[in-house]
């Protein structure tokens, strides 16, 4: 029997709710395949400042460099939308990404062939989209100083060195070869001097890797090719706050923002949680979506646990159920009665194989 420390993270809004239900499932996938999990939960974002005053508590720092692998529901509260920025949830969870040290956060949107009426696009448009947005998570405008607001002038800076280009770059070309050796590097090379720099570094890197075929195209431009061609994209590379307009974007193209999950790597523990937010309007209802929550659990499991069968087998779970026609309520067709939370995570687990 293998055992895992996973610190867990419920956050905030519907956070608790879809973490539960990962956890169950997690938990279902560990029976079966011989893997025990020792959870240690810990506050963050809005749940952090109401218990400690700090949206990234000191209890929670020290709590997951003591882990194997980090998951995290959400952060974000309405009451502290105009707290300062010490105080915003959101500040806890960017405090955590560096802390960690995670610089590649890898996005993958697939579409489930039962939900590809669910997209706003035209079915035949959503043809082979199988792509990885792998987005760099710990530089750029997030963390760029100096930052301030005086109320009348503003400033963010948009940095980036070498270094932190070429270790996501050569994160995406080794995805890109276990996957249909692609990578589309994203920039605003003919404005942005750090779009210069990215281009320059991804197009060096790519000399190591001589099998995956490298395309670099404008992010406006991308905003159309993710909707126009969406199974012509791969491996899309780009910076973080690029990267975190597209990838909600991309999200689009499966149906719901509560499909979809994402693993951030560096170098120490892993952060897996679902791309989606605290969704405050839905929380505490049991109505949420844990798919995106459920298919995170199932990269932790692939990439901090190296626990490939377990992962996949997760997934394949989801696919089941979807395709037997599980749906909550944003993934819900008309005249569809939805499944609440709880129920949606019963499907996936008596669908484990
Ligand atoms: C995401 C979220 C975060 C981000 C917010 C909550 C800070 O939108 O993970 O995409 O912008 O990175
Ligand atoms: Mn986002």
């Amino acid at each position: 029997m293998s055992r895992y420390r996973i610190a867990v993270l419920p956050g905030d809004g519907i956070g608790p709710e879809v973490t539960a239900a990962a956890i169950h499932v997690l938990r279902a996938a560990g029976d079966r395949f011989g893997l025990a999990f020792d959870l240690s939960e810990y506050p963050i974002g809005a749940a952090g400042v109401a218990q400690h005053g700090d949206p990234f508590p000191t209890v929670t720092a020290a709590g997951v460099q003591q882990a194997d692998a980090v998951l995290l529901g959400a952060v974000g509260d309405p009451s502290l939308d105009d707290a300062p920025r010490h105080l915003k949830p959101e500040t806890g969870l960017l405090a955590l990404r560096a802390h960690l040290g995670v610089y590649a956060n890898l996005r993958p949107v697939a579409i489930h062939s039962s939900l590809a009426h669910s997209s706003p696009l035209r079915p035949e448009k959503l043809v082979g989209t199988d792509m990885l947005i792998v987005r760099e998570l710990t530089g750029g405008l997030y963390y760029g100083e100096p930052r301030s607001n005086d109320g009348r002038v503003a400033v963010n800076t948009l940095r980036y060195t070498c270094d932190e280009i070429e270790r996501v770059t050569r994160l995406a070309f080794r995805a890109a070869r276990g996957r249909r050796g692609k990578v589309l590097s994203v920039d605003k090379a003919n404005v942005l001097e750090t779009s210069q720099l990215w281009r320059q570094v991804v197009t060096d890197v790519a000399g190591d890797y001589p099998e995956v075929m490298l395309e670099h195209i404008y992010v406006d431009y991308a905003a159309m090719r993710l909707v126009s061609d969406p199974g012509s994209i791969d491996v899309l590379l780009t910076e973080n706050m690029f990267g975190d307009i597209l990838s909600d974007e991309a999200a689009v193209l499966a149906g719901s923002l509560g499909l979809l999950p994402s693993a951030s790597l560096g170098d120490g523990p892993g952060l897996y949680e679902p791309i989606h937010g605290s969704a405050p309007p839905l929380a505490g209802k049991d109505v949420a979506n844990p798919i995106g929550a459920i298919a995170s659990a199932a990269m932790l499991l692939r990439h901090s646990f190296g626990q490939t069968e377990a992962a996949a087998a997760v997934e394949a779970a989801i696919a089941r159920a979807l395709a037997e026609g599980a749906r909550t309520r944003d993934i819900a067709q008309e005249g569809e009665s939805a499944l609440g939370t709880r129920v949606m995570a019963e499907w996936i687990v008596s669908r484990l194989p």
